[in-house]
């Protein structure tokens, strides 16, 4: 089940320019299982019609005629106390404005000042608009109250400005979403490491002894945990995945460079999660210059890389009160992952088998077995990568709690 299933979601739309791209998002949001309750402000009217976003929610889209109709009793109270997150995506120096000091003159404000949820604001608007002291201190004094502000960007406006005040992408705007929607979770205020890709050892400057690890198991671990309002670092080796958004992203390239980023940011925090595929051998020496066809076969010695976990079980002090580790095994699964839980003093370790073809390396779903210090194991069924991820997640809660 993902954050968003049956969530519900206030989008506020008002008028501004971007207000077409909050169809998208509130098209991105149904389809990610929220319900999303629409109310258009008069101004955002002029840009999109309530009947845009009536067909992408599947639910009536609200505008002040419905404020002063009547047919819903205090519709305003209703919708802001059903809310699990108020959104203002497109948000106006005006309606921004009007939020930070309490003006209730249309739904959203209304609606806005009734909602005893989060508040979620992405700012829209011309650079001069953004930059301007009244702005700026209506954000700050917005920032103090507790709202998350997503945004704005910058770049190109629809002025031919150039400069800070786009409204942040809709598929972007998801992520800072979800980021809001997780906050106060079980891992609140908990800073969980996890790592992610396949370290690449090089041979000369152009050249690396690699593996197929996609880094899509490590980034939905990242994910979950930030469903699960963790402070999150993901230490990665070169992956072609986005981070989630929220997540702290330490890019590192060998094991050598994992195996440093790795000791320094799971020094006290709660739990570390090595899902990142490591080396286990690198080449001796890495050449210079780019070694020529025309000298032949280079002869490639190899020799050991740096173990991350037996690094992290030496710790001598701070050490993670959780290590979740990983084995991709061709045979002899649960045998090999047992003696690699024991041999680094694991908490829990994830066994999957990569001989399958549905389970592994860059595919969308795995088969997993946990295994757990004190013996306990738990064989999952073939499930999603992020489905995966939110039951490591669930059991590192737990073993956090037990700990
Ligand atoms: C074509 C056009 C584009 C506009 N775009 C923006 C914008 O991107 N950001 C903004 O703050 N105001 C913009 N405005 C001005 C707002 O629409 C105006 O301040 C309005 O009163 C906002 O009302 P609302 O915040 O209640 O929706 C634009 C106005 C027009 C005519």
């Amino acid at each position: 089940m993902s954050i968003f299933t049956s969530k519900h979601i206030l989008l506020c739309v008002t008028g501004s320019i971007a207000a077409y791209k909050a169809a998208d998002l509130a098209s991105k949001l149904t389809q990610a299982g929220a319900l999303v309750d629409v109310i258009l402000t008069p101004a955002a009217e002029k840009f999109v019609t309530p009947l845009t976003f009536q067909s992408v929610t599947g639910r009536k889209a609200f505008t002040d005629a419905d404020l002063w109709g009547g047919e819903a009793h205090v519709l305003h109270v209703g919708l802001g106390q059903a809310a699990d997150l108020l959104a203002v995506a497109p948000a106006t120096a005006s309606t921004i404005a009007k939020l930070a000091h309490g003006i209730a003159d249309n739904l959203v404000t209304i609606a806005a000042l009734a909602a005893r949820c989060p508040t979620l604001i992405a700012p829209a608007m011309d650079v001069g608009m953004f930059e301007h002291p009244a702005t700026q201190e209506n954000v700050h004094t917005l920032c103090g109250r507790g709202v998350y502000f997503a945004g704005p960007d910058e770049g190109r406006m629809a002025s031919g400005l150039v400069g800070r005040g786009r409204f942040v992408e809709p598929a972007e705007l998801l992520g800072h979403i979800r980021l809001t929607l997780g906050f106060g979770g079980k891992l609140a205020g908990k800073k969980i490491v996890v790592t992610a890709g396949g370290t690449q050892e090089p041979l000369d400057p152009v050249r690396v002894l690699t593996n197929k690890s996609s880094g899509r198991q490590g980034y939905a671990i990242a994910q979950a945990a930030l469903d699960a309002g963790g402070t999150v670092v993901l230490v990665a080796a070169p992956t072609a995945l986005i981070p989630p958004v929220g997540a702290r992203l330490v890019p590192v390239r060998t094991a050598e460079e994992m195996k440093e980023a790795v000791l320094a940011e799971s020094a006290g925090a709660e739990a570390l999660v090595m899902a990142a595929a490591v080396a286990d051998f690198r080449p001796k020496k890495t050449a210079a210059d780019k070694l020529k066809k025309r000298a032949g076969i280079p002869p490639v010695d190899l020799e050991a890389a740096p173990d991350v976990l037996l690094s992290v079980k030496g710790m001598k002090s701070n050490r993670p009160r959780v290590v979740v580790g990983f084995a991709a095994e061709s045979r002899d699964l649960l045998e090999n992952a047992a003696a690699k839980l024991k041999s680094k003093t694991l908490d829990l370790i994830a066994a999957n088998d990569i001989s399958a073809p549905d389970a592994g390396f860059s595919v969308d779903t795995n088969r997993v077995s946990l295994l757990f210090a004190n013996g306990d194991r738990e064989s999952l069924p073939l499930m999603s990568k992020a489905e995966v991820a939110e039951v490591i997640i669930d059991r590192l809660s737990g073993l956090l709690e037990k700990n």
